[in-house]
């Protein structure tokens, strides 16, 4: 018997609830656009193996997908450099904020994970090199939206800039890195890619449409497309588990059970292995910068349809 009529009406009840609640989180002021966006605003979209897209709320709606971009950028470096990755970059959980530099000088400049930002823009080097920074950022964007079968996706210029100005912290970070040999292009050029890719646009339906590979061993079932081996899909998972939300990882697994991916945007992508890709976005955050409401709604989603993989 199909899922879909119960997943949709999951889908429906959980955003309803969503709507009815006033503790929304606060939503990221680190920047103007970031800082405007309305907190009253909730999507999901669930796509099971099938294809069956289950959709609520404000699923159209593109958003900053901030550091979930940083899933995808793991997967491109990865694919370039295979596990000579590992060398630039670990796969340890932090227990640290998301822009936390303590642990890099202690480990010589090599950043605990290619979640937080030390580590994504490790990993955004490794996938400069021997790059231009618009080839490389071509690249990324490229690759999502041939993932989300979706050539509209866009990079919000806005928001890079606003990442730029702004950004003395991960300047810090990269530069820090750089004195260690890790960070191995010039700085701004690998800031200016990091920032670009963390300031894409996607709705919730783009960005669950572009996760599917990671649900279904590495095949997006969406385009047809191989992506990458089974194995390296198990791997990123792993890694989205035990790191993908910085020191509110620990929460994240305990209260969902699932691989998940947040950005400061209000985003997270969920990946129920064999079973779903799913994407939510409610721009206001927990005090460790993933969403209040997002998490909430998927610890919801994974209790009702049985989705935890514990
Ligand atoms: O680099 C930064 O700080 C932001 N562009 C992205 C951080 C982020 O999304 C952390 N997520 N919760």
């Amino acid at each position: 018997m199909s899922l879909a009529p119960h997943l949709r009406s999951v889908v429906e009840e959980i955003a309803y609830e969503m709507r009815q609640r006033s503790d929304r989180g606060t939503v990221a002021r680190y920047i103007p656009e970031l800082a405007r966006v309305d907190p009253q605003g909730f999507g999901l979209v669930v796509i099971d193996a099938d294809g069956t897209i289950a959709a609520a709320g404000d699923s159209e709606t593109p958003f900053s997908i901030q550091s979930v971009s940083k899933v995808f950028t793991l997967t491109l470096a990865l694919g370039m450099v295979g596990d000579a990755l590992w060398k630039r970059v670990g796969r340890e959980p932090s227990g640290s904020p998301f822009n936390s530099i303590v642990q890099l000088e202690r480990e010589q400049g090599v950043p605990r994970n290619p979640f937080i930002n030390a580590g994504a823009i490790a990993v955004t080097d490794v996938i400069l090199s021997g790059h231009q920074p618009r080839e490389a950022l071509g690249e990324i964007l490229r690759f999502m939206q041939a993932l989300a079968n979706d050539p509209t996706i866009a990079i919000d210029e806005a928001v890079a800039a606003s990442e730029k100005r702004t950004g003395f912290r991960n300047v810090a970070l990269a530069n820090y890195m750089k004195s260690f040999g890790v960070v191995e292009n010039p700085v701004d050029y690998t800031l200016g890619v990091y920032f670009h890719h963390c300031a894409i646009s996607m709705s919730c339906r783009q960005l669950a449409t572009a996760g599917r590979f990671l649900a279904h061993s590495g095949r997006n079932p969406a385009t047809g497309l191989s992506v990458i081996p089974p194995e390296r899909a198990r791997r990123i998972n792993a890694v989205m588990l035990t790191c993908g939300h910085y020191d509110g990882s620990g929460e994240f697994a305990y209260r969902v059970g699932l691989p998940g991916k947040s950005g400061v945007g209000g985003g997270i992508l969920a990946i129920a292995p064999g079973r779903a890709s799913i994407a939510v976005w409610s721009p206001g955050l927990d005090e460790s910068g993933n969403s209040h409401l997002g998490r909430i709604a998927l610890e919801s989603l994974t209790k009702r349809m049985g989705w935890s993989i514990f």
